[in-house]
C-alpha cells in the first residue's frame, strides 16, 4: 500500500453498487481522485472487477478471494483470475465474509505471491494484532456493531482505533492501520487519522449517498 493516507471504498453488493450503478459511482470517485490527486481505492463486486478497471485509472480491490491455485475447482475465486480481471489487490476477512485464520493466513500468502496488496479486516484490536503478525500490507479494524450505522467508530469507540494503532506501530510496524464502520463524513476522517489510522475503510456513507460525489469531497477534506 502506498504510505499515502488513504480511503478505501468498499462499494459491497448494493442495489447502488453492483452492475451499472457501480460504475457510474466507480466513475465519479475516478474523477474526484483525479481532481484531487487523492489516495482513492475501490473493493468492487467480483463480477464488475473486468468492467470497471478497464473503464478507470483508480486502484481496484476485489472484496474477497480464496487461497487457491490454478487448476480443478469450481466456485471459489482465484486470485489469478482477479488479477487478469484488473484488481491490484483485494479484502480479506470482512465482517460480512469472515475466514478462519488458516484460510486468512493462506490467502495472505497466495496473494502476495503475485504482488497484489492485501488489506485484511478485524473486528477489534486483539485480532487486529494477531492479523497483523500474518504480514498483510494493511488491517483494517472495524466494530461489527457499528458497520452500517450513522456514528462512527472515530466517534463511538476512539479507543479500538488508538488501541490497535498502537499494538500495531508496535509490533508490526510495516502493516498499515486502517479503521472503519460508521464512516460518513470529512470530521469522522480528521478524527481517525487524528487517532493514529492511515486512512479509512467505508461503504454506505458514499454508496448510499444520493450526492457521492460532495460526499467524497468532504472525506477527503479530513485526510
Ligand atoms: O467495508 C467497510 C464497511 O464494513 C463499513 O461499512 O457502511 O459502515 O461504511 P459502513
Amino acid at each position: 500500500m502506498t504510505q499515502d493516507r488513504l480511503i478505501l471504498l468498499n462499494l459491497k453488493n448494493y442495489s447502488q453498487s453492483v452492475g451499472d450503478a457501480g460504475l457510474e459511482l466507480a466513475r465519479t470517485v475516478d474523477q474526484v481522485a483525479d481532481e484531487t490527486g487523492a489516495n482513492l481505492v475501490i473493493a468492487v463486486p467480483t463480477p464488475d472487477i473486468h468492467r470497471i478497471s478497464s473503464e478507470v485509472r483508480l486502484p481496484i480491490f476485489a472484496q474477497h478471494v480464496d487461497p487457491i491455485i490454478p487448476g480443478a475447482s469450481t466456485g471459489f475465486i482465484l486470485p489469478e483470475a482477479v488479477q487478469k480481471a484488473g484488481a491490484v489487490g483485494t479484502l480479506i476477512n470482512h465482517a460480512e465474509h469472515q475466514l478462519k485464520v488458516s484460510t486468512i493466513n493462506a490467502t495472505i500468502k497466495r496473494v502476495q505471491e503475485l504482488s497484489m496488496r492485501t488489506v485484511v479486516c478485524a473486528n477489534n484490536p486483539r485480532t487486529s494484532l494477531a492479523l497483523a503478525m500474518l504480514g498483510p500490507d494493511a488491517v483494517a479494524v472495524e466494530p461489527p456493531e457499528l458497520i452500517g450505522g450513522d456514528i462512527s467508530v472515530s466517534t463511538a469507540k476512539p479507543e479500538i482505533i488508538t488501541d490497535t494503532v498502537e499494538a500495531i506501530r508496535e509490533h508490526s510496524p510495516g502493516v498499515q492501520v486502517l479503521c472503519g464502520a460508521g464512516v460518513k463524513n470529512g470530521a469522522d476522517v480528521k478524527k481517525a487519522v487524528e487517532l493514529g489510522s492511515d486512512g479509512v475503510l467505508l461503504a454506505s456513507g458514499v454508496v448510499k449517498h444520493e450526492d457521492p460525489r460532495a460526499v467524497l469531497l468532504d472525506l477527503i477534506s479530513g485526510l
